[in-house]
């Protein structure tokens, strides 16, 4: 056994001796190191074999060499190098630019073999105050244009942007600088309103600097919740929201004459019938100068006297059934052919122009009917008791059909 594990060592050992030496050392190809801070080459594999006597230097100039327990140290290189004699690794510091540049390793083992490795330092200048510079001027939707730019000291290598924690991209509005050290955002839109971060980097370093960014906009957007029907002597609220910034300031009218109001919330503490009208909403930014107005219809009915819940289902229900029976009513009259066809030249060039703003679309608009919502209360109202009906009966035909069949329906049947 003994024998044996002996033969198989000195056999591993032969075979090995080459490449195990040529594994010995390896040092990362390139380091980066700071200026004033400090760099250690250390090889990766430590080297196996004992050491008859290294030397270390940087390019030309001999840094250290002899025996790893007595080295020497040149001159140049005194207070500023230590030696790892176990690993050989080499630690320097006071770094400076001159630094930069390749340092070779070679051994001489004690069984007369030569290893040499090479490495290399960049030594880079700390970054340090990044600044942003962003426009002082009042910044408008759709109207300016901002100018954003970093200034820095150091080895800059990279710069890089990010708006609210996420890498802001370049488009047709946000253009980069060719040294991205600066970007142009034109016109200035909404969403572009956040922190704009900008991080100059090198291998030993980084630095961040913020602006923040504020746009203003609208208002857009204007929207009014509340009732449109209500009940004689409740208490109703009219909310009115827009989308601005700085936020709007608001202004109701009703029926045309300005209230006095002057907050989002418009209130009736009690309902009266002389409240049915029309209310508007108008919001208005100081900073863009802009402004922008919401109608909103409101009726009062008398509250026992108005439809109950189960009235308007009732309603909606017989209005349903009313409006299936006339479309079958027109489909067995059309097919029948005992409603002509509108096709007289007038009709067909204008028919085309309506179709675009009403195609597919079935207005059913049944007059004096409360459940009208909005401004088309005051239309509703003036109408007679016709039923109007707007149906494309064939999607290929640009033709529409329009079918006007009094309240008397089976009336036009006799
Ligand atoms: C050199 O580096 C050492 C240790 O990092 C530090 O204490 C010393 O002040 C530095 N000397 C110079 C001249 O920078
Ligand atoms: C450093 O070592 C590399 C190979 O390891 C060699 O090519 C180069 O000439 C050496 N440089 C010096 C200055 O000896
Ligand atoms: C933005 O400002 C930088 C620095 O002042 C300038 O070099 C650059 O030309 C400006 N870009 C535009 C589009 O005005
Ligand atoms: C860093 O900056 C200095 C001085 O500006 C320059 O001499 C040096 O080459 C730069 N180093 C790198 C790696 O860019
Ligand atoms: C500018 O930044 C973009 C993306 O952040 C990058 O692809 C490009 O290489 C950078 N250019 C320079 C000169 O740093
Ligand atoms: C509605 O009529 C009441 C009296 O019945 C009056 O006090 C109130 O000012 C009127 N409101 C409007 C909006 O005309
Ligand atoms: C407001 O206008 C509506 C619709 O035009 C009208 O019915 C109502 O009587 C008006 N109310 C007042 C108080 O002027």
């Amino acid at each position: 056994m003994m024998v044996s594990h002996g033969l198989f060592w000195t056999l591993w050992m032969v075979a090995c001796f080459e490449q195990c030496l040529g594994q010995d050392l390896q040092f990362p190809e390139l380091n980066n190191g700071a200026v004033g801070g400090s760099v250690k080459f250390t090889p990766n594999n430590p080297p196996s074999t004992a050491i008859n006597q290294f030397t270390w230097q940087f390019e030309t100039i001999l840094i250290l060499t002899g025996k790893p327990d007595s080295p020497t140290v040149s001159s140049e290189y005194q207070d500023r190098v230590f030696l790892d004699k176990n690993t050989l690794a080499l630690e320097l510091w006071n770094l400076t630019f001159r630094d930069s540049g390749s340092y070779n390793l070679s051994v001489n083992t004690v069984n007369g073999d030569e290893i040499r490795e090479q490495t290399s330092l960049q030594v880079y200048e700390i970054i340090s105050d990044v600044t942003l510079t962003g426009p002082q001027e009042t910044l408008i939707e759709d109207e300016s244009s901002a100018n954003i730019t970093s200034k820095g000291s150091g080895n800059i290598t990279s710069v890089q942007w990010m708006k609210d924690n996420s890498p802001l991209s370049s488009s047709s509005r946000i253009i980069f600088s060719s040294d991205n050290r600066s970007v142009y955002i034109s016109p200035v839109e909404r969403s572009d309103t956040g922190e704009l971060q900008c991080t100059y980097s090198n291998p030993v370093s980084s630095e961040t600097a913020k602006h923040t960014l504020i746009i203003n906009y609208g208002p857009d957007g204007v929207s009014i919740e509340g009732p449109n029907v209500v009940d004689l002597g409740v208490q109703i609220f009219l909310s009115c929201s827009a989308n601005s910034e700085p936020s709007a300031s608001f202004s109701w009218t009703f029926n045309g004459s300005d209230t006095g109001v002057t907050t989002d919330k418009y209130t009736i503490d009690k309902t009266d019938f002389n409240n049915s009208g029309e209310y508007i909403c108008t919001a208005f930014n100081r900073v863009t100068n802009r402004r922008e107005l919401k109608t909103h219809a409101l009726l009062v009915q008398a509250g026992g006297g108005g439809l109950s819940g189960g009235a308007i289902a009732g309603i909606v229900i017989g209005v349903l059934v009313a409006v299936s029976g006339i479309c079958g009513l027109i489909v067995y009259l059309t097919k029948t052919n005992k409603i002509p066809k509108l096709k007289s030249e007038a009709q067909r060039s204008e028919a085309p122009a309506k179709s675009k703003e009403k195609t597919d679309l079935t207005y059913v608009n049944i007059p004096g009917h409360q459940m009208t919502r909005g401004g088309e209360t005051a239309q509703g109202k003036g109408g007679d008791s016709a039923i109007y009906m707007n149906m494309k009966t064939d999607p290929n035909s640009k033709e529409d059909e329009y079918v006007n069949v009094k309240h008397g329906v089976p009336s036009s049947q006799r």
